[in-house]
């Protein structure tokens, strides 16, 4: 039977319950806006009342029977998927729960080299060895982007014994791989398809957008609504299909980490956001992408600035591309896209969504107006306008994407004997952390790599160039494995 996607059934009942003025003896302690405060003064007290925890009535996150399982069966059915599960703690968390209920120790997953953290993470949790494939590099902008299809199937006959392959789609910079052909070859070798969809939530509501997950035929994926579809920062949700996913696993594995007080602000805004997309995407996708189109045009005029676009990304070997999101050289003027970033932001109100060397990323969603739009064009025409004249020198330090060589597993370097010791000495130590420029927070060097003074150049070169380094230890210093104990430790760790 059609499903009624004009339905909320979780919001709907949140607002009964909240406008229903019911005594509350429960959590939260603000009892839904009686005690005073500054951000009840400036959102109102609305926001309070809807922000309730688990009363009768509005269902239970964990084992779903009412409105949150009638809100996942219409997720689940936009997204063209058999199961949604509703998640709170973004992708980070479904990407989390896909690896560590399909791997367990000492099993193998297939994936691009760069994964962000959270997959890096899962890999520390599940104790799954990675089999790394190296992503496409394109040189010109200076980024690694999506796989190409033969690293993919070489990885995959080289690895019979994987049990996953995990997949970005599209990546942050909008570049999807072929993601059809990998998902039939994975399946081919018995092993299932994770999709990391954090930045393709609204991929499945427009065909002039790149393939989604599921109409690819994968197996699990999990989408950041909030990243481009308008549900709450923080809320995303993992969509499967097929035989081949576990739920009884899937399902305890969620529930191990998802919290037992999940925010209803952010359920409700799934719900809300799956309505919106759902009837609007089809008609709002296409005129983004017809903005987007001219706006690049507009860019590609400005002196010293270069808007990527599709024949751009033919030409780099990507499957496909995702039109929404502007991606624009900057580096031909002589600074780097991490001083645009800042220049936008300082001096024109600006606010990108990354920046890397050579490049700023601009992420449009049906909320973009043409104005917004307009704005951006005028800064850059202004930033060009700045130092174009100046004809600086191109930027001399180049990225140079040694991936390092694996000494053991994520896990066991998380959990080895280690010390630590200033970055600039860390030169052929294993490192026990991964090490990362956030955003995009794709690591570049994670547990069990050794570190190479490559990486090392890299790593300086980030910093010198203002972006944020993100690790576990602080004030310069990286955690390593201490070798004086790693043979000892190691011929008594056990892990199955
Ligand atoms: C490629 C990629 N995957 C996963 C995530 C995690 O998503 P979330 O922020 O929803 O936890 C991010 C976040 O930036 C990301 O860029």
């Amino acid at each position: 039977m059609e499903k009624d996607h004009r339905r909320t059934p979780f919001y709907t009942k949140l607002k009964e319950y909240a406008e229903s003025h019911t005594i509350a003896h429960d959590v939260p302690g603000h009892k839904l806006g009686q005690i005073p405060n500054e951000l009840l003064d400036y959102v109102g007290p609305r926001m309070f009342r809807l922000d309730a925890n688990a009363p009768r009535g509005l269902d239970n996150l964990n084992r779903p029977t009412g409105v949150i399982k009638e809100a996942s069966e219409l997720m689940a059915d936009a997204f063209k998927a058999e199961r949604a599960y509703f998640l709170t703690g973004g992708t980070t968390m479904g990407i989390l729960a896909m690896i560590m209920s399909v791997c367990r120790a000492k099993e193998k997953i297939i994936m691009p080299r760069n994964v962000h953290k959270s997959a890096i993470n899962g890999l520390i949790l599940s104790g799954a060895i990675p089999v790394f494939v190296k992503p496409y590099i394109d040189e010109e902008l200076g980024i690694a982007n999506h796989m190409e299809f033969d690293e993919v199937e070489e990885a995959i006959l080289e690895n019979p014994d994987a049990k996953a392959v995990f997949v970005i789609n599209p990546t942050y910079f909008g570049v999807a791989s072929d993601l059809k052909r990998i998902v039939d070859l994975a399946h081919a070798h018995d092993m299932l398809v994770l999709v990391d969809e954090a930045h393709g939530s609204h991929l499945p509501f427009s065909p002039l957008l790149p393939i989604s997950s599921m109409e690819a035929g994968a197996d699990m994926s999990s989408c950041s609504l909030h990243k481009t579809v308008g549900s709450l920062t923080q809320s995303s949700i993992l969509i499967t299909q097929g035989p081949g996913v576990d739920h009884v696993r899937l399902r305890s594995t969620i529930n191990m980490i998802q919290s037992t007080s999940p925010s209803s602000l952010l359920l409700s805004s799934l719900d809300i956001a799956r309505k919106t997309i759902y009837f609007e995407g089809p008609i709002m996708i296409p005129k983004l992408i017809d903005m987007a189109k001219v706006t690049r045009d507009k860019i590609n005029m400005i002196q010293g600035i270069k808007a990527m676009d599709d024949h751009y990304f033919e030409n780099n070997k990507s499957f496909d591309y995702d039109e929404t999101k502007i991606l624009i050289k900057v580096s031909d003027l002589g600074i780097s896209g991490f001083d645009v970033y800042k220049e936008l932001f300082d001096e024109h109100k600006i606010q990108l969504e990354l920046a890397e060397t050579h490049l700023v990323l601009a992420v449009l969603s049906i909320g973009t107006t043409q104005g917004d739009l307009d704005a951006l064009v005028e800064a850059l025409q202004k930033v060009s306008d700045k130092y174009y004249p100046m004809q600086l020198p191109a930027l001399a330090h180049k990225i140079k994407y040694s991936y390092p060589e694996a000494y053991t597993r994520p896990r066991e370097a998380y959990h080895a004997p280690k010390k630590y010791v200033p970055l600039n000495q860390a030169v052929d130590e294993i490192a026990a952390e991964s090490v990362m420029i956030y955003p995009p927070g794709i690591p570049i060097v994670i547990p069990g790599e050794i570190i190479s003074q490559e990486i090392l150049d890299d790593l300086d070169f980030y910093q010198r160039s203002g972006s944020v380094i993100l690790s576990d230890t602080e004030g310069g210093y990286i955690k390593i494995i201490d070798k004086e104990y790693w043979d000892k430790w190691s011929e008594t760790y056990e892990d199955e």
